[in-house]
């Protein structure tokens, strides 16, 4: 691996108090990424901080404003700055598992040395240019009169150079990230807009109106910024404040007293993010999130396996023949769960996940924050976890364990430490762990005189409690795929084994809604530009049983009719490629799988790539993603569409040159989709090579798959 590494750090420029008392804006420092595609420049006026940034000579975002408000101090006016120092890296560094093996870290920094007039407090503001995006975040070093304080205001300004066409979910709603996807200008968000296009929104409109990040804009000139934020630690999640323009402010979600951060000391922020490319695919290709992250601190990483998993799962959720809780259609029971492992272990899953195996689903714990009594290291008596354990072990195969806290986090941290070792105990190395509460500010913290405050989803305290589960995971082992999750901000590399996450409208939401309300066609042609520039996502593709897969309930096993996932077995297989996760599940019931053609692409698509290609891709339109396997010279390919039909020509250059491949093609066959023929599988074999223009069709709703490897 060629590493080259420089970084130079100097005092460029001093400016003294009087310089920046006069009231004229001035540009105090002018900076590019290192193919100068992008251009920083920091303005100072009236003794405030302002930036703004260019791409390829133009305008994306306007003069904006940085800042913090403390109930002690303020950075965002008075500042006298101190010195400006710049340096730049380019090094190369290793993924534990990933879309992509090695990652260049290539930036400019430049970093503003900062003092508050006021009260004499230090500061720094650092900004790093990449070339897919500017990075920058606050610092507050240990200094003389910095000891606790509230941060009242993050004074972050966005101000877009264009109102364009964006896509976004919002913030302050009752179901987390669990949302279709708003297209708007940036000027026209609003829940009562959201509730307009996409979906009522229940319950009370109380917090500012808001949008979740990533959030995701597209100029007309095609150039696509993504905004978000990178190592969200001791702080609280930033929203995006609308206010009806096409400028956007940082909004943090605050604590129940409406502190928004409370700190100790030294601190920095999240870095704030600003992704940029010429177009949406190179989004889906930056790297900048992973980039500010800190280095694996994971001393030994061996026993963060990648790898595919199915489960005892759909069948409750998705086909409604079983109960988590006790009864006759209880579905984790020993006999049932041993089958499982049997058929995983024959098909070389790697996992089988196992929902309903502990003691708590009896309660009405759904969906109100309500349930008290789940037991994280009590199995059901039905399931019988020594049993169960030893099968698994002999069989070559690990049960996935899983956590469902309904958001009793008191519940849930006093039973942390039992819990994980119960895990490594049993030999279990993944645990799902699941957050459902559909309130929202609706989370029940319990503090030290025993008084109740309610808290937000995304707030410190929840970003706190997610850190510790994490930390508490790794010491025993085991590595976490969570449920109603904080967005990720790219602290998988910190902690290799935050394996993956839901945070968006998955899999399930097919499942359990009538046609009318699931996840639309278009769904997974924006989550690539969208909550996937954040992390991996446990989606849990693969449903093979499309039509008339559900019962009425339990009881009633009689098929209800309005059940219709909007997808079609080729496009579920390409999902495979098109949704990054390094535990990726084949979520339908074995039955599905058993003997279907088309279950090969999923016992052969790999889950840690060496590359990943972004071929092309409309935001809500259509995406083609192409990724090479880690451990072999093999390659797939997966290409999806939303509601319209549409050919795509795809260049296969990404193969390697001079070199033949057998390709095995998923596709839907002619005049499929997902309304006519959903279930038809063509599968084809072609000999192609790193010349071959090849054009695909795809049905409404549709997809294709393809694996391709070297003749030998
Ligand atoms: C919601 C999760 O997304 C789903 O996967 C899980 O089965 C249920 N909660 C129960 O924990
Ligand atoms: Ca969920």
């Amino acid at each position: 691996m060629f590493v080259f590494k420089k970084i130079k750090f100097g005092l460029l420029l001093a400016f003294s108090l009087f310089l920046f008392s006069c009231l004229e804006t001035s540009i105090i420092n002018t900076s590019v990424s290192p193919d100068k595609s992008l251009k920083l420049e920091i303005h100072s006026e009236n003794n405030s901080i302002y930036y703004s940034l260019y791409k390829n000579n133009k305008p994306i975002i306007d003069k904006s404003m940085l800042g913090l408000k403390t109930d002690k101090f303020e950075f965002s006016n008075n500042i006298q700055i101190l010195g400006i120092s710049k340096s730049s890296k380019n090094e190369d560094w290793t993924q534990v598992w990933g879309e992509e093996k090695i990652i260049k870290d290539n930036h400019n920094e430049v970093a503003l040395n900062l003092l508050s007039l006021d009260t004499n407090l230090k500061m720094t503001l650092r900004f790093r240019l990449f070339n897919d995006g500017l990075g920058f975040r606050y610092e507050l070093m240990d200094q003389n009169g910095l000891d606790e304080y509230n941060i009242m205001n993050e004074l972050t300004e966005f101000n877009f150079s264009e109102d364009s066409n964006s896509w976004w979910i919002p913030a302050y709603a009752y179901r987390r990230y669990e949302f279709l996807y708003a297209n708007t200008l940036i000027s026209e968000i609003s829940r009562d807009k959201f509730s307009e296009l996409v979906e009522y929104l229940n319950g009370p409109r109380i917090g500012p109106e808001a949008v979740q990040t990533p959030f995701t804009t597209q100029r007309k000139d095609g150039i696509t910024i993504a905004i978000h934020e990178a190592n969200l630690t001791n702080y609280s999640s930033m929203t995006l404040k609308a206010d009806g323009t096409k400028n956007m402010t940082c909004d943090l979600i605050p604590w129940s007293d409406g502190v928004k951060v409370k700190a100790n000391g030294a601190l920095n922020s999240p870095w704030r993010t600003i992704i940029v490319g010429n177009n949406p695919s190179e989004i889906v290709m930056s790297t900048l999130t992973l980039n500010l992250n800190e280095p694996n601190k994971l001393e030994n990483t061996d026993w963060i396996e990648p790898g595919k998993y199915i489960g005892l799962w759909w069948e409750m959720i998705g086909t409604n023949q079983s109960s988590w809780g006790s009864g006759p259609h209880h579905g984790a029971k020993t006999d049932k769960v041993l089958d499982y492992l049997e058929f995983g272990s024959k098909y070389g899953f790697d996992g089988v996940l196992v929902e309903g195996w502990n003691l708590g689903w009896d309660e009405n714990w759904c969906c109100t924050g309500d349930g008290e009594d789940f037991k994280f290291y009590e199995p059901h008596p039905e399931f019988d976890n020594k049993k169960v354990a030893q099968v698994a072990e002999d069989l070559g195969i690990r049960l996935v364990g899983h956590h469902e806290t309904g958001t009793q986090i008191k519940n849930y941290e006093s039973q942390l430490e039992e819990a994980f070792k119960y895990c490594q105990d049993h030999g279990i190395r993944v645990v799902k762990t699941g957050y459902v509460n559909d309130g929202s500010q609706n989370i029940k913290r319990i503090d030290d005189n025993g008084d109740l405050h309610m808290e937000w989803h995304h707030g410190q305290y929840m970003v706190e409690h997610f850190r510790k589960v994490l930390e508490t995971a790794a010491k025993y082992e085991v590595s976490i795929v969570v449920h109603e999750p904080i967005k990720d901000t790219g602290l998988r590399r910190t902690y290799p084994n935050m394996v993956s996450r839901e945070g968006a409208r998955g899999q399930e939401f097919n499942g359990f809604m009538p046609t009318d309300y699931n996840n639309k066609p278009n769904h997974t042609t924006i989550l690539p530009f969208t909550r996937l520039l954040s992390s991996p996502m446990d989606y849990t593709p693969g449903i093979f049983n499309l039509k008339e897969y559900r019962y009425n309930s339990n009881d009633d096993r009689t098929i209800n009719k309005n059940h219709h996932i909007p997808s079609t077995i080729s496009k579920e297989l390409a999902l495979y490629v098109v949704i990054y996760a390094p535990m990726q599940m084949a979520a339908d019931l074995p039955q599905n799988y058993e003997g279907h053609p088309a279950f090969q692409f999923i016992l052969d698509v790999p889950t840690d790539w060496d590359k990943s290609i972004a071929i092309n891709g409309e935001i809500g339109e259509y995406i083609t993603m192409a990724r090479k396997d880690v451990n072999s010279d093999d390659w797939y390919l997966g290409s999806i569409t939303n509601e319209k039909d549409r050919s795509i020509t795809v260049s296969f250059s990404f193969l390697e040159p001079n070199k033949s491949y057998n390709a095995t093609i998923y596709k839907d066959p002619n005049g499929g989709g997902w309304l006519k023929n959903p279930e038809k599988v063509v599968i084809e074999n072609m000999v192609v090579d790193y010349t071959t223009l090849y054009k695909m069709n795809l049905p409404e709703g549709g997809g294709q798959a393809i694996k391709f490897t070297p003749v030998k």
